[in-house]
C-alpha cells in the first residue's frame, strides 16, 4: 500500500460557498482542502435565478479566492425560458439546479420538474447539465419521511430521462441503494455524485450530532453499502461532489438545526481515509478528477497536491465553524499544497 498519494487538485461538482462574509472563510478554506474546480450551487438568498446574479456571484467568488476555478449554476425553475437558458450557455453556466420546493436549505423556488420542461428542452439542445436534488417532500399521508424521500423521487429522475434522453443529468449526492439500482438501468447521459459522508455516516449519526445532519439524510447500513461498491466498482457515472454546506455553528444548534455538513477544508484527507478504509484507495484520483471531468467534459484537471499516510486531527473548529467528525483524527494528511 502506497504511503504517499499524489494526484491533480480535486473536482469537487458540488459545494455551497455561500455569500459575503461566510463566502470569505469558506471559499479558502476550499481551496486548502484540496479541491482546484468546483461546481458551486445556486441556493443563496436570495436564489440565483437571473445570469447577471450568476456572473456577479462568480466575479465576488473570484476577487475572494482567485485560485479556485468556478464552474457554476443556474436555478432550474419554471420561469426559466428557452432564450434564458441559451444566455447561461453563452455565459459559460455549466448547471441548472432543480431543487424540490422546501425539502432543503434556501429552496423557496416552486415549481415541479415538468413545469421546468422548457429549460430541460434547451438545456439538451445547449449541452448544459440538469442537476437534481432528488428528494419528494415529506408527506405523512403518502407515508414519505426522510429516510424514504429520495427513493420517492426516483419516477421523476426516470421521466425525466425518458422525456430528455439526451439531456446530461446529474442525480446529486446519491444516499440509497434504490437509487444506485435505478440508475444501473439509465443511460450514460445519468450520473451521480456521492459525497464523503454518505460513504461515512447513517441515520444513527445524525440522530444524535447535528453535524452529521444533511439532506438527504444518510441513510441504513445497507444504502451506504451500497455506495461503497459502487464508488469501488469504478463505474464511471459516479463521482465526487462534496455537498460541503456549512452554517453558522448557532444554527446547528437547537432543535431543528440546519441541514448542511462542512467538509470542504478537510476534503482530500477525508476521502484519503475513506477509500483507504474500504480497500479502493486506486479508486480516488479516478472518482475524484477524472470521472467527473469527462462527464462535464473538462480539461484535465490542474495543480497537484500530496497526501501522506500519517494521522491529522480534524480542528474541533475553523474560524467558528464547525466541519464534520471534528477532533476525530484521519489516517492521512494533506501535505504542503503546491499550487
Ligand atoms: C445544503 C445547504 O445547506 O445549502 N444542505 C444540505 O443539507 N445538503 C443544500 C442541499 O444541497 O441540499
Ligand atoms: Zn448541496
Amino acid at each position: 500500500m502506497p504511503d504517499t498519494l499524489t494526484l491533480p487538485r480535486l473536482d469537487d461538482l458540488h459545494v455551497h460557498l455561500r455569500q459575503d462574509a461566510l463566502a470569505a472563510q469558506v471559499a479558502p478554506l476550499t481551496w486548502t482542502g484540496g479541491a482546484g474546480r468546483v461546481l458551486v450551487m445556486p441556493n443563496l438568498r436570495p436564489a440565483l435565478t437571473t445570469v447577471e446574479a450568476v456572473l456577479a456571484y462568480r466575479a465576488a467568488l473570484q476577487a475572494i479566492e482567485p485560485r479556485l476555478d468556478y464552474l457554476m449554476s443556474i436555478c432550474l425553475h419554471p420561469g426559466l425560458d428557452r432564450s434564458a437558458v441559451r444566455a447561461a450557455a453563452a455565459a459559460g453556466i455549466r448547471v441548472l439546479k432543480w431543487y424540490p420546493h422546501g425539502v432543503t436549505t434556501n429552496s423557496s423556488l416552486t415549481g415541479s420538474l415538468s413545469e421546468c420542461a422548457e429549460a430541460c428542452a434547451a438545456a439538451q439542445d445547449e449541452g448544459l447539465i440538469v442537476s437534481l436534488h432528488g428528494e419528494a417532500p415529506d408527506d405523512p399521508a403518502q407515508g414519505i419521511d426522510r429516510m424514504n424521500a429520495e427513493q420517492a423521487f426516483l419516477p421523476q429522475l426516470v421521466a425525466l430521462h425518458q422525456r430528455f434522453p439526451r439531456l446530461r443529468i446529474i442525480f446529486e449526492h446519491a444516499t440509497s441503494a434504490a437509487a444506485i439500482s435505478t440508475l444501473a438501468d439509465l443511460g450514460p447521459t445519468v450520473a451521480a455524485t456521492i459525497t464523503p459522508h454518505h460513504l461515512l455516516l447513517t441515520a444513527d449519526d445524525w440522530q444524535t450530532d447535528p453535524h452529521s445532519y444533511c439532506k438527504p439524510v444518510a441513510k441504513t447500513a445497507a444504502d451506504r453499502a451500497a455506495l461503497q461498491a459502487v464508488v469501488a466498482s469504478g463505474d464511471p457515472r459516479y463521482f465526487l461532489g462534496s455537498d460541503s454546506a456549512p452554517h453558522p455553528a448557532a444554527a446547528k444548534a437547537g432543535n431543528q438545526p440546519a441541514a448542511g455538513i462542512f467538509t470542504a477544508p478537510i476534503l482530500a484527507p477525508l476521502l484519503a481515509d475513506i477509500f483507504d478504509t474500504l480497500g479502493c484507495l486506486d479508486q480516488l484520483p479516478a472518482f475524484a478528477t477524472t470521472r467527473g471531468a469527462a462527464f462535464y467534459d473538462l480539461p484535465p484537471a490542474q495543480g497537484r497536491i500530496s497526501l501522506q499516510r500519517r494521522p491529522s486531527r480534524i480542528p474541533a473548529q475553523i474560524n467558528g465553524l464547525i466541519p464534520l467528525r471534528a477532533g476525530h483524527d484521519l489516517k492521512w494528511t494533506l501535505g504542503a499544497c503546491k499550487e
